[in-house]
């Protein structure tokens, strides 16, 4: 067992407007009793248009949530039509950014390149990347995911000094379990944290290695939480589909407590 605390991060994606977002997070709140925020951190990222008032009902209702954002651009300001910068998110006591999800480099057409800029904007502007990282079903089957891990990871952290990449946290996703409703196996989920996080350790030492919170991603939900969470290397989740719901989702950060 690690002295990493888990962590459950709610994607909400393109969903919830911001009226919906305060319901949401309210009943949250009450679902939740702070022993579950004593044994796990627990964000929210809606939408930017729900920051606002997903902010001011968390400070309201005193609640332990962390304020993250799915995405931002990585210059502070500037003539980018239709962006968000870092600055603006830490101001509204954003706390962490997504970067690299998936679905952005897929339909958006984020490289590795850009996702290392947008990495270091999000710590430049003292708050916390959360790094996606994963294989599509392809690269899976052609027995090429270790690989892919492997440069996402080396082009994400590439002469990030240790300070710097001691304050990130990573999810592995593969690609073909999200939004799916098919999870990779605990054990497969594991193994590939596994290799991460043993890449991490040759590139960036022990200290660091040990420390770095690695969550998964991919249909993760009630059910099978607690399966994934008992895996040595996984130190939470990243969940999309099943934190749309409060109480689906208080019962992923609960797992294993009943
Ligand atoms: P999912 O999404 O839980 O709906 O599969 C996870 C994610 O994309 O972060």
């Amino acid at each position: 067992m690690s002295d990493r605390k888990p962590m459950m991060a709610g994607n909400w994606k393109m969903h919830h407007t911001h009226l919906e977002a305060i319901q949401v997070v309210q009943k949250l709140g009450f679902r939740l009793e702070s022993k579950d925020f004593d044994r796990v951190d627990v964000v929210i990222c809606p939408a930017f248009t729900a920051l606002r008032s997903v902010q001011t009902t968390i400070d309201g209702d005193r609640l332990a949530i962390g304020l993250g954002a799915q995405d931002c651009h990585w210059e502070k300001q500037g003539a980018f039509t239709g962006e968000v910068s870092p600055l603006m998110l830490a101001k509204l006591n954003v706390k962490y950014v997504i970067v690299g999800h998936s679905e952005r480099r897929e339909m958006f057409g984020e490289t590795d390149e850009i996702v290392a800029k947008k990495l270091r904007a999000v710590l430049g502007a003292g708050m916390t990347p959360i790094i996606c990282v994963g294989e599509t079903l392809d690269e899976r089957e052609h027995g090429t995911t270790e690989e892919k891990v492997k440069g996402q990871i080396e082009a994400a952290f590439q002469r990030l000094p240790a300070e710097e990449a001691a304050r990130c946290i990573v999810a592995y996703e593969p690609i073909w379990a999200i939004g799916t409703g098919h999870n990779a196996t605990p054990d497969d989920a594991n193994e590939t944290i596994g290799v991460i996080r043993r890449h991490v350790r040759v590139g960036l030492g022990d200290a660091l290695a040990d420390g770095l919170r690695i969550l998964y991603g991919g249909s993760v939900k009630p059910g099978n939480v607690a399966a994934l969470m008992a895996m040595p290397e996984i130190d939470g989740g990243l969940v999309g589909g099943a934190s749309l719901d409060p109480d689906e989702f208080a019962r992923v950060v609960q797992f294993g407590a009943r």
